[in-house]
């Protein structure tokens, strides 16, 4: 079969990483349904770039999906619908496992009841917690520190319970720290409060934001800032069509980094993005953040052999040039 034969469901399409997705599927030739509860996506942007509209849904709504799976033949799931915050996830924790394990464990359901059987899942390096080894391979211990992480981690325990009781394939990515935006302009990080440091240091850089602070600068790193690894954006969105790929080619299921496999400090990134903006940042000292590793980098071997993928913007100040460009026209 050729791939545009093949449906994919993407849940959460109308946000960042998701809408980046539909958008490399549908230019691999895949037919991208996106869904999404807008509860903070954006319909305008991907409905635009893909000529086709948001189907408004929300995962925990099972007739929804029921109906949704009867209409369409859909071959796989992408599933990005989550809430992401960590800092909201220790306040209000109940409220990230309604939505993150709740809503997948509706999708799971209507997939089986559908006969749909391949599933790749949007996981995050918060579910290691503090590294024992750097970087960090998949088979590292998982013992996330806030509920976010573990929203995601109750949800690959459940993944791979589904495999064993009805088939289920999935392909679990864990996320390093997503950034950068669309080569062509057309869709970029748009989130509502923005926790993300490339943003804020944009926003900074804008004047929409008086400076950017600091969170500890007294970690054991060279310069004492937090060391995280930047991956652009399409480079994930590349990695999940290859997913895609690999489950419909019948690969067995299986969980991969993605990550450059490199550490940038908060003050490298700050200073890079003085540089990629020719603007003044101003920075703020504030507290360490509890919670916070003091490195966050990925071994992402796994995901250059068993999905032949390869970053396409490894560069720090590519990443910035393009989340630039964005912020610019977005402003
Ligand atoms: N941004 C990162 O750096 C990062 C890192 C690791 C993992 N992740 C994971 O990647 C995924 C996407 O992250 P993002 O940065 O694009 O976030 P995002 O908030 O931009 O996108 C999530 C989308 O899901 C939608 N959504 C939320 N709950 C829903 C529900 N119940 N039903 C339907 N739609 C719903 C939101 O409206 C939003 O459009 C998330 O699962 C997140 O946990 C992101």
């Amino acid at each position: 079969m050729t791939p545009d034969s093949r449906t994919v469901l993407v849940t959460g399409g109308a946000g960042y990483i998701g809408a980046h997705a539909a958008l490399a599927l549908a230019e691999r030739g895949y037919r991208p349904l996106v869904l999404d509860n807008l509860s903070k996506g954006h319909r305008e942007p991907i409905a635009r770039a893909l000529g086709t509209p948001v189907i408004q849904a929300d995962t925990r709504d099972r007739a929804a999906l029921d109906a949704i799976f009867a209409r369409e033949r859909i071959d796989a799931v992408m599933h990005f619908a989550a809430f992401i915050e960590v800092g909201e996830s220790v306040a209000d924790p109940l409220r990230y496992y309604e939505n993150n394990v709740h809503g997948t464990v509706t999708l799971l359901q209507a997939m089986q009841a559908a006969g749909v059987s391949r599933f790749v899942f949007s996981s995050t390096c918060a579910t290691y917690g503090v590294p024992e080894v750097v970087p960090i391979p998949e088979d590292h211990p998982q013992n996330p520190l806030n509920p976010y992480g573990r929203s995601k981690l109750v949800v690959e325990k459940i993944l791979a319970e589904c495999e064993t009781a009805w088939r289920l394939r999935s392909v679990i990515f864990r996320y390093f720290n997503a950034a950068g935006a669309h080569p062509s302009g057309l869709l970029g990080e748009d989130h509502d409060p923005e926790t993300h440091l490339i943003p804020l240091v944009l926003s900074a850089a804008l004047g929409k934001r008086p400076s950017i602070r600091i969170f500890g600068e007294d970690y054991d790193t060279p310069d004492g800032t937090c060391i995280r690894d930047y991956i652009h954006v399409s480079d994930l969105a590349d990695a999940h069509v290859l997913g895609i790929e690999y489950l419909l080619g019948d690969g067995a299921s299986t969980a991969v980094n993605l990550g450059n496999g490199r550490g940038f400090s908060v003050k490298e990134v700050i200073a890079a993005a003085t540089r990629v903006t020719g603007r003044p940042i101003d920075v703020e000292k504030a507290e360490r953040r509890p919670g916070d590793s003091p490195v966050l980098v990925g071994s992402s071997a796994r995901a250059r052999k068993l999905l032949g993928w390869a970053p396409r913007y490894p560069d720090l100040e590519t990443i910035l040039a393009h989340a630039w460009a964005w912020h610019q026209r977005k402003a």
